[in-house]
């Protein structure tokens, strides 16, 4: 397949650093705010990037489930393969693309687990079939032979633990924070010319809100 005749003008918005807001939070939250309203489908869904002992990175798909005033959460087995390479490798990235507005986010930072009084709270939040499906998919990322096995295994546990029972949260599930370092906001112009505005923490500097962050522009 040849895609090299596919091009789209971008040009449904753009971003001037001078009227960017100081907290690269507030952009956030109003960008998600309009992906919201746009009807972008899942626009929480993320890619996280992370990359352990063995310096081959890996991606794939979570949902944050909230933005803190520091970073954003994302819930998992801490167990799977992504676990893995946290414990051996707190730093990640993630990357937001919401194609109908022609916008991406991307993050840096460092990931660490959230305490389990919070992911406690999240866990029986959830519907009774997904916490079910929780404790069956442990080890997440561990082979299995088939998928009766698993469907077995579903079918027990819900024996074990019918609609009206609490299903413990397990110790090996919960969340996750990805500390913001560094976010940088992209937004599709015309002609390649995009606008790409970074956020990054320094320490050594405080902006009129007190806050550390600052801001500048990047070639496309
Ligand atoms: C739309 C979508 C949402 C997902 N959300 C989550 C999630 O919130 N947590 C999670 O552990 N896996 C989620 N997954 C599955 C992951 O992409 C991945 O398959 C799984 O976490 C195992 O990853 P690992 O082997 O790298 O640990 C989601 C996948 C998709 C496509």
């Amino acid at each position: 397949m040849d895609f090299s005749d596919q091009r789209l003008s971008y040009e449904k918005g753009e971003l001037d650093q001078q009227l960017v807001p100081r907290s690269p939070f507030e952009l956030f939250k109003s960008w998600m705010s309009e992906a919201l309203e746009q009807q972008v489908q899942e626009p929480y869904a993320m890619s996280l990037a992370t990359c352990g002992a063995d310096k081959k990175p890996s991606v794939r798909i979570v949902l944050m489930r909230e933005i803190t005033d520091s970073g954003i959460i994302f819930y998992t087995n801490y167990e799977s393969a992504k676990g893995q390479d946290i414990a051996e490798n707190p730093n990640a990235e993630v990357l937001f693309f919401w194609h109908e507005l022609e916008r991406q986010v991307r993050i840096s930072g460092h990931i660490a687990k959230i305490n389990s009084d919070k992911s406690d709270t999240y866990f029986q939040k959830r519907p009774h079939d997904s916490q079910v499906g929780a404790w069956v998919s442990q080890p997440q990322s561990g082979q299995i032979a088939n998928r009766e096995i698993m469907e077995q295994t579903f079918e027990q546990l819900k024996t074990d633990y019918p609609e009206d029972k609490k299903v413990p949260t397990p110790d090996f599930w919960g969340g996750y924070e990805v500390t913001i370092e560094e976010i940088e906001f992209w937004q599709g112009r015309a002609n390649r010319m995009h606008d790409r505005i970074v956020y990054s923490l320094d320490k050594s500097y405080k902006n009129e809100d007190g806050a550390s962050w600052v801001t500048k522009r990047l070639l496309p």
